[in-house]
């Protein structure tokens, strides 16, 4: 038995008009800027170094790096370019085949493509709505086998070149597993933290944040991200020549000199822009203001969910904090979640299901795949809602 669908979306609308005290539509997300932006953005104008490679950006990489606790940044124009360069620098290439999930924004997978290898789907949790260890060992048991130079799929012969999870909505994936399972088989690990700025794990020996798990992790500051840069991501690392050399590709691969322009192979005009540089560090004075106005909307989100049947509010599984991005609701019925945001939309709060598994999409379905019940589950049932912080 559970509660009406108008009852739990009237509960949700009443905590954000409260929240944002507004009786304008309230979208998903929006991004909070002040003087501190405008004054970043007009020091920089005024210096005239604009494009890539400006004292902003390693100010920007160090912060970031020091933060997530890697020793390597390499800022970028999007997330997308860290996740392609990522791939590159690991050695992913045509035919390869990269474990992955299909319950993730479209960008990690397009990635994949770039390089000229498959994304192959396995199944994500349901309560991290992330990769399932489980499912990863599953598929390098049963499909896959070690050979010197690497891991291999049996049934086509091509290489496993990588596994590449998604921390969904900022909730991490169960990366401890994923990593060892990884590090057992010696396949390249690389975190999507694009969503997951600050979100980590908490055990005796501390807290160590998602990002710093893999070979490599990303993270992304577009506009609907925890800080934003306008647009903007990072590619984190411990490994300094893969920093060095994505730092090279992501400066179309000119040979450092002071006035002579040479390319020592086919770059990519990636680095992130002085400009967005300068916002970031505005930006990220503010992230402990940001975090502590989200966790106060989760709060609220979950008390006018704790007393509703048939739907929850979505948490960290045990140990593992979230940076509560995109807060998010599951309904025990498909039905009651699609009439669910029809009746958000109606009193004018923008709710969304999760995005289209990728399986299912026109644009990666021919993608090899093992079962996805869970990410097929999930997609039906999980509703997204407004989770800007009001600052
Ligand atoms: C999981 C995930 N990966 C990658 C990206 C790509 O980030 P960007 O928009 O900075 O390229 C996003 C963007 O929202 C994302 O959600």
């Amino acid at each position: 038995m559970s509660d009406s669908t108008g009852d739990i979306a009237q509960a949700i609308v009443s905590v954000c008009r409260d929240f944002y005290q507004t009786d304008q539509p309230i979208e998903l997300y929006r991004p909070s800027f002040d003087q501190s932006e405008v004054q970043a953005l007009s020091d920089v104008l005024a210096s005239g170094w604009v494009a890539m490679g400006g004292e902003p950006v390693s100010e920007f990489e160090k912060t970031l790096a020091a933060f997530v606790g890697v020793e390597h940044a390499v800022a970028t124009i999007h997330a997308t370019a860290a996740l392609h360069l990522s791939l590159e620098c690991l050695g992913v290439g045509h035919e390869d085949l990269v474990i992955t999930q299909a319950n993730t924004f479209i960008a990690p997978v397009n990635a994949i493509r770039y390089v000229g290898a498959k994304p192959h789907f396995i199944d994500v949790d349901t309560d991290t709505m992330g990769m399932s260890a489980q499912a990863l060992a599953t598929f390098i048991e049963t499909e896959c086998e070690r050979r010197d130079d690497g891991l291999y799929h049996r049934a086509t012969g091509q290489r496993v070149a990588a596994c590449l999870p998604v921390h969904v909505l900022g909730l991490p994936c169960r990366i401890e597993e994923i990593q060892s399972l990884c590090g057992a088989a010696s396949l390249p690990l690389i975190e999507d933290a694009a969503e997951a700025l600050g979100s980590g794990f908490s055990s005796q020996q501390g807290t160590k944040l998602c990002g710093s798990f893999g070979d490599v992790g990303v993270v992304s500051f577009n506009a609907n991200k925890l800080i934003t840069t306008g647009s903007g991501g990072v590619l984190l690392t411990n490994d300094q020549a893969l920093a060095d050399r994505a730092r090279h590709l992501s400066r179309v691969a000119k040979v450092p000199h002071a006035y002579e322009a040479k390319f020592d192979e086919v770059g990519y005009n990636y680095g992130m822009p002085t400009l967005n540089a300068s916002v970031g560090l505005a930006q990220w004075q503010k992230l402990g203001e940001i975090q502590a106005s989200k966790r106060t909307l989760a709060e609220r989100y979950q008390s006018a969910m704790g007393s509703m049947r048939g739907v929850r509010f979505i948490q960290a599984v045990e140990h593992a904090t979230s940076n509560d991005w995109i807060m998010a609701v599951v309904f025990d019925q498909t039905d009651q979640a699609s009439e669910f945001i029809q009746s958000t939309h109606r009193l004018g709060v923008l709710t969304r299901p999760l995005w289209e598994p990728l399986h299912l999409s026109r644009a990666h379905q021919r993608s090899p795949r093992s079962a996805l019940p869970n990410t097929e589950w999930l997609y039906g049932r999980v509703v997204q809602l407004p989770s800007w912080p009001m600052l």
